[in-house]
């Protein structure tokens, strides 16, 4: 596996593939990668003849007071991991290279990052949607793959490329999760053991929500309460959000009659967790493999 940090070479790499008629998948991230990541390169592995992937803290997603600086980073271990799972090549840029002086195009879907992760963190997924349409132009892959823990992420981005006319598959993949149900993320590494112990509550608040949907209920309120109400039995844990939005325009729901997505942020500790499922009323609850 190669390692590239110009955008430049990256690019005539991933041409000279396309042009020999070889598939190209992406898997973007922003390193310190476990399993989750890990699953969505052997995805990519098993479906194209090339895997890219690229290791990328990008700054533009992080607003003010957030932890940019902080954001856990281990690029030899990174390096390692992807080395030993196949990986073709591995892009790793400076900022100054993805946001040179001058920079000043930004991508946004402004109606579908409104609520959610995106009404607390205003401006995120511009950020996301301009880096990965940056990534998307250099590597050029037929195929990109995305982890459904950040469901929003994926439902703008898939906005994004049909919006845009882009030329690639954007593949959701299942959220890959601890023996416990904690959904795997690199910012798990903020909490204390205790709060690590305590952490998969935020996952059975959402099972309580998915096993009354799957039961037959259909009143959106009433799985919102639920989640609420079994994450007030942890005090150390602080809800911000909990939605029921329709998967095609992530817009609140009143009742589950197409694919809705039951999604959650709460705090514990220095730790922000996020987590949802997928219910869809013709095929039951999506149930993620690797749980
Ligand atoms: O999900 C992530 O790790 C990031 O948001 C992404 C898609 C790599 C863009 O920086």
């Amino acid at each position: 596996m190669e390692t590239v940090t110009s955008a430049r070479e990256m690019k005539a790499r991933c041409r000279a593939w396309r042009a020999q008629g070889l598939s190209v998948g992406l898997v973007p991230t922003m390193g310190y990668l476990h399993r989750g990541h890990g699953s969505l390169v052997e995805r990519s592995l098993a479906e194209n003849s090339r895997t890219a992937v690229s290791v990328f803290v990008n700054p533009s997603q992080f607003g003010p007071g957030e932890d940019l600086e902080a954001y856990p980073r281990d690029p030899a271990r990174d390096s390692a991991f992807l080395k030993a799972l196949g990986a073709n090549v591995l892009f790793m840029p400076k900022a100054a290279e993805m946001y040179p002086p001058g920079f000043s195009t930004l991508v946004e879907a402004p109606a579908l990052a409104a609520r959610l992760c995106g009404a607390s963190r205003p401006g995120h997924f511009r950020g996301v949607c301009t880096v990965v349409l940056k990534l998307l132009n250099i590597a050029a892959p037929d195929r990109a793959y995305f982890g459904l823990k950040d469901a929003q992420q994926f439902f703008i981005l898939r906005r994004m490329a049909r919006d845009l006319d882009l030329d690639v598959a954007m593949v959701p993949c299942p959220t890959v999760r601890e023996d416990d149900g904690l959904a795997m993320s690199s910012r798990n590494s903020y909490l204390t053991p205790d709060e690590r112990r305590a952490a998969p509550l935020l996952r059975r608040a959402l099972l309580a929500a998915e096993g009354y949907l799957q039961g037959g209920g259909r009143d959106l309120e009433k799985a919102r309460a639920l989640v609420l109400e079994t994450l007030a039995s942890d005090p150390r844990f602080e809800a911000e959000y909990v939605e029921a939005v329709s998967t095609c325009d992530l817009q609140p729901a009143a009742e589950a009659c197409g694919e809705t997505l039951i999604a959650a942020a709460a705090r514990l500790g220095r730790a922000r967790l996020i987590d949802n499922v997928i219910f869809d009323p013709a095929g039951g609850a999506r149930r993620p493999a690797g749980r």
